[in-house]
């Protein structure tokens, strides 16, 4: 089992573009799949946990805008991946809040996913929200979707983290323990 002290996150390169891609490939009952293009035109959105060269998990994020109301966008966490051999070690934590960090920045009104893992998303401060919450992501997302044809009965569970209120930094920071991941 690794020890996960040789593991570093950092943001993606394009030189990460195929194992990210083989990643995601490799999880494709609980992630949408992405062309290769797209992932290379996206890469900027991108973080990775790296083990001695070779990327062991992935995460990424997109903007959604809210109609009519462009200081209330939201936030997407998408295509979270640790390769088999490497969870329950944290990463995947860790590559939350590095994406969650990444885009405080633009101080979106909230985080959203749509997971197959919601007890991994909880202990992150997310909470379930009905799709009906979601229509951003319904319209942007889901109406093009290629494995299920109506978003609301897709198994996916919509959550979704406040990133407003006061206990959001405290959620985010503390709600698991300090993983034993190195940032470059
Ligand atoms: C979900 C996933 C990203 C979690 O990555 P990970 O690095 O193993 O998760 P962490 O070690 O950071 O887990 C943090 C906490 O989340 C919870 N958790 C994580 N995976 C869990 C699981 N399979 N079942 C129940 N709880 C889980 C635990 O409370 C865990 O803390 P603990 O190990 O101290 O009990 C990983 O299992 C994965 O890649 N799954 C396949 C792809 C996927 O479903 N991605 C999410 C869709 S966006």
């Amino acid at each position: 089992m690794n020890t996960g002290d040789s593991i570093i996150a950092r943001p993606a390169a394009l030189a990460d573009a195929i194992p990210i891609y083989t990643l995601i490939r490799q999880h494709q009952d609980e992630l949408i799949v992405r062309p290769m293009s797209d992932v290379i035109m996206n890469i900027d959105r991108f973080h990775v946990c790296e083990d001695g060269g070779r990327i062991v998990a992935c995460a990424a994020w997109q903007i959604l805008p809210e109609v009519g109301d462009p200081s209330k966008a939201s936030v997407e966490i998408q295509s979270v991946a640790v390769c088999a051999s490497c969870r329950r070690q944290h990463i995947g934590t860790r590559l939350v809040r590095a994406v969650l960090a990444r885009v405080e920045a633009f101080a979106p009104t909230q985080a959203i996913v749509l997971t197959f893992a919601p007890e991994f998303f909880r202990t992150l401060g997310f909470h379930e929200v009905p799709k009906t919450s979601l229509m951003h992501k319904i319209y942007m997302g889901c109406i093009n979707c290629t494995k299920y044809s109506n978003p609301f009965t897709c198994p996916e569970i919509a959550m979704a983290l406040d990133l407003h209120g006061p206990r959001t930094r405290a959620a985010v920071s503390a709600a698991a323990p300090a993983p034993e991941v190195r940032e470059s």
